[in-house]
């Protein structure tokens, strides 16, 4: 079941992404409202507030998240298969404006759960994309509102690389804490050639002795919506893997490059 309904989600991308290669993006994305210039790039770098890059980008990052998914399902063995619901419940965790969100599969196929700590971003997105089921949280777990075990598959894309180190585990452990038994969750870090652009040399060698390094994590003083200019977070795929799989099977790791890295966990 669960093939199923990723392979009818990756097909449905594929088709999108390649509209999205042979034409105007813009055209053909529909009458949605997108977000206002100012506001995407308080979340997303500044390239992603040109429309067509906003609208390719988040197709393209998603296809990459439930294509890796994919993979991660077919390599299991089919002994392990547990039962999953025809219409599954699927979350974003810091949805931000809806770059990715707004490609989810429609409500006849999921339910279709998005969070955030961005009060402006989660309203932005519950005015303009119906169809979702929205939860605020804080910048520490939990998510109050939403029941353990509750989800089938969580994603995040560019969240991992913006929690601080110290309360990366904290999150990991709330991802499981909502997501079923044999729940999948995929990650996103940033790619090793993202680290290389970003960090100077001193903190290239700082990365490859601690393993992990964090940018300029500047969050206003006592805020809990979110930080007023976005940090980094660099982790080498050892520093990555061995933080995740405290909490999770690993499943399998997409290399993108130039872009994030997808690494797919499943629940114990
Ligand atoms: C770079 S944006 C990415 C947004 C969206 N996923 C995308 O790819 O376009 C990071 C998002 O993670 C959210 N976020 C959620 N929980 C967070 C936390 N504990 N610390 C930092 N950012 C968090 C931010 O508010 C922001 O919307």
């Amino acid at each position: 079941m669960i093939r199923r309904f990723l392979d009818r989600w990756r097909h449905d991308l594929r088709v999108k992404v390649a509209t999205f290669d042979a034409t105007d993006p813009v055209g053909a994305d529909g009458a949605r409202p997108r977000p206002p210039p100012d506001h995407i790039r308080r979340v997303n770098s500044a390239e992603k507030a040109v429309p067509s890059v906003f609208l390719h980008s988040g197709a393209t990052d998603l296809l990459a998240i439930v294509a890796a998914l994919a993979d991660a399902v077919e390599s299991r063995s089919e002994g392990e298969a547990l039962p999953f619901p025809a219409r599954p419940t699927v979350m974003e965790l810091g949805c931000g404006v809806g770059r990715l969100l707004r490609h989810a599969p429609t409500p006849a196929l999921a339910r279709v759960v998005a969070t955030d700590v961005n009060v402006e971003s989660l309203e932005w997105c519950r005015t303009n994309l119906p169809g979702v089921e929205y939860h605020h949280h804080s910048r520490l777990p939990p998510i109050a509102s939403l029941p353990a075990m509750s989800i089938n598959i969580i994603y995040a894309h560019s969240v991992f690389t913006h929690i601080p180190l110290e309360h990366q585990l904290a999150w990991l452990r709330e991802m499981e804490r909502v997501l079923r038994p044999g729940g999948w969750l995929a990650v996103t870090f940033l790619g090793r050639e993202q680290q290389e652009a970003l960090l100077d040399a001193e903190q290239r060698a700082s990365l490859s002795v601690d393993g992990a390094i964090q940018i300029h994590p500047e969050w206003a003083p006592g805020s809990s919506e979110g930080p007023v200019a976005y940090g980094a977070v660099c982790q080498t795929i050892a520093h990555q893997e061995t933080t995740v799989a405290t909490v999770f099977a690993l499943g399998v790791r997409r290399v993108r490059h130039g872009r994030q890295d997808v690494l797919v966990v499943r629940r114990r």
